[in-house]
């Protein structure tokens, strides 16, 4: 597991773009694993404006996105699905995305279904991750165990609280997801993790240790061989 570190969440936006970049460049038909949350909205803007100046060109590019909240229509200006459209799908050209869908009527079918889509697309060339300060990737929460295959999953206390600052007191937060299991998470060639700000620091120090965690997901990266964790030099607590 590599750590590039950035001065400031735009360079770290910038190298990110970089990676996105190259990575079309070398393959347009590339599968991209994409993440919501804070985190990836510069390098969303920055992607939006290369593909505005020609530079880069989706078209023959998908995507798939790690998670949802369940249940939630996704014409909620809280879903996922509507983070997605809003900052990067409305934007650019993918040839397809897919989000799971936080209304489906039988979860279970659903992550299944997402999991057989992503595996016939051939697994994720470049996969995008954000961290949660309590060291979950994309919503696998700390926990003893960890189902491979994507799965409806309980929030965690910090993860609601965390991401409470999204939702007006009228909006009812969901307490539950649907999130991509470890197994699409691992079969991805490249795995590039973005996290900003000093609320990360002490998960970032805890992952870089050189130990495996079982309670904290981010650290079972240590076991891909191709990961990037980009920090800026807050979140690297300087
Ligand atoms: C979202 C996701 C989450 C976030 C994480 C960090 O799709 O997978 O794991 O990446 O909660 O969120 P922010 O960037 O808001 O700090």
């Amino acid at each position: 597991m590599k750590k590039v570190v950035c001065d400031t969440y735009d360079d770290l936006s910038l190298f990110a773009a970089d990676i996105f970049t190259r990575q079309l460049k070398s393959k347009a038909d590339s599968v991209f694993g994409l993440a919501t949350g804070s985190t990836p909205i510069g390098l969303y803007d920055e992607l939006v404006r290369r593909y505005n100046a020609g530079e880069i060109d989706f078209s023959n590019a998908r995507s798939f996105n790690l998670d949802e909240y369940y249940p939630i229509d996704p014409g909620h200006p809280q879903s996922y699905r509507s983070f997605m459209e809003k900052h990067l799908f409305s934007r650019v050209n993918f040839s397809s995305t897919r989000v799971l869908d936080g209304e489906a009527s039988n979860p279970h079918a659903e992550c299944a279904a997402y999991d057989a889509e992503v595996e016939a697309a051939g697994g994720i060339d470049l996969q995008l991750l954000g961290l949660g300060v309590n060291g979950h990737i994309a919503f696998i929460e700390p926990d003893t165990s960890y189902p491979l295959a994507s799965y409806l999953v309980e929030l965690a206390g910090d993860t609601l609280k965390a991401n409470s600052r999204f939702f007006t007191e009228d909006e009812k937060q969901p307490t539950s997801a649907l999130s991509a299991g470890l197994s699409t998470i691992f079969s991805s060639k490249h795995i590039m993790m973005l996290v900003t700000g000093a609320n990360k620091a002490e998960v970032i120090k805890k992952m870089f240790e050189g130990v495996v965690y079982t309670d904290i997901p981010a650290s079972l990266l240590h076991l891909h061989p191709n990961v990037t964790v980009v920090v800026d030099k807050a979140a690297n607590g300087e």
